[in-house]
C-alpha cells in the first residue's frame, strides 16, 4: 500500500465511523496504562502513542498526571476527533499527524507506545523504517511497549492485512539492542462482542 493509499483508508475511516463503531474501541485502556507504569514511567516521562488514532489513552495518561505526551497518527481527522474530545486539556499534548515510518523524530522519549498500529506494516522495507524511527526516537534505557495481532489472532483489521507476533518473532523483527522484559497476551472485545487475541510485549532499548 503506498504511503497516500494508506492515509486514504485511516482519513476515510475516522470520517465516516464514530468512536466505538471501530473494532478497537476501547473504554479505559487499562493494559496499556499498567505497562506503561511497569515501564517506569514518572510524570515527565515523554511518552509517545504511536498510531494513537482517536484512543482515550491520552485521556487516561494526562488525567494520572503525566505532562509530556505526545500522539503521532498518519490520520489528521483521529487526531482531531481525541483533541476536540479532550477540549481544553488537548493543549497540554503535543499532537503529530505523520506516517511513522517516514516520520523525522525532533527529540526522543522514555516510553514508545503502539497498539495496533505496527501489524498493519505488513511489508519488510516499512517494518526496517519503522524500527529505524524506534531507535531514533527511544533514549538508552527507555521502553517500547508494543501490541500486535497474536499468531493466533484476526488476520485483517479494518480490512487490511496485519503480521502477526508473538514476543519472539517480534523481538526478531526489532533486531538488536531490545531486552524483551515482559509479554502478555491479551484478549480484546470489540464493541460488538468479538474476541481479538493480542500480544502486548514490552522491550528494554539497551544502552549503547
Ligand atoms: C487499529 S487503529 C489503533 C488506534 C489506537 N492505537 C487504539 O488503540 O485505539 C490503527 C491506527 O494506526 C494508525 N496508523 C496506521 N498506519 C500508520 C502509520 N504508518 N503511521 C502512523 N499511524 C498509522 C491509523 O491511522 C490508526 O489510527
Amino acid at each position: 500500500m503506498s504511503d497516500e493509499s494508506r492515509q486514504n483508508h485511516w482519513e476515510n475511516v475516522y470520517t465516516s465511523k464514530g468512536e466505538n463503531q471501530v473494532s478497537w474501541f476501547q473504554e479505559t485502556p487499562a493494559l496499556s496504562l499498567e505497562l506503561i507504569a511497569l515501564a517506569g514511567a514518572v510524570p515527565s516521562s515523554g511518552i509517545i502513542d504511536i498510531g494513537g488514532g482517536a484512543s482515550r489513552l491520552v485521556d487516561c495518561l494526562v488525567s494520572q498526571g503525566y505532562e509530556d505526551v505526545t500522539v503521532l497518527d498518519l490520520s489528521p481527522a483521529a487526531l482531531a476527533s481525541a483533541r476536540s474530545r479532550m477540549g481544553n486539556r488537548a493543549e497540554r499534548v503535543t499532537w503529530i499527524a505523520a506516517d511513522v515510518t517516514t516520520w523525522e523524530p525532533s527529540r526522543s522519549y522514555d516510553v514508545w507506545h503502539d497498539r495496533a498500529a505496527f501489524h498493519f506494516l505488513t511489508l519488510a522495507k516499512d517494518q526496517a523504517a519503522y524500527v529505524a524511527r524506534l531507535r531514533r526516537a527511544l533514549r538508552p534505557g527507555g521502553h517500547a511497549i508494543i501490541g500486535t495481532f497474536a499468531p493466533d489472532g484476526p488476520e485483517r483489521c479494518s480490512g487490511l492485512l496485519v503480521s502477526r507476533y508473538d514476543a519472539a518473532s517480534l523481538a526478531a523483527t526489532l533486531g538488536s539492542g531490545f531486552e524483551l522484559i515482559d509479554a502478555r497476551r491479551h484478549e480484546h472485545v470489540t464493541p460488538w462482542g468479538a474476541a481479538q487475541k493480542f500480544q502486548f510485549s514490552t522491550f528494554r532499548r539497551e544502552r549503547d
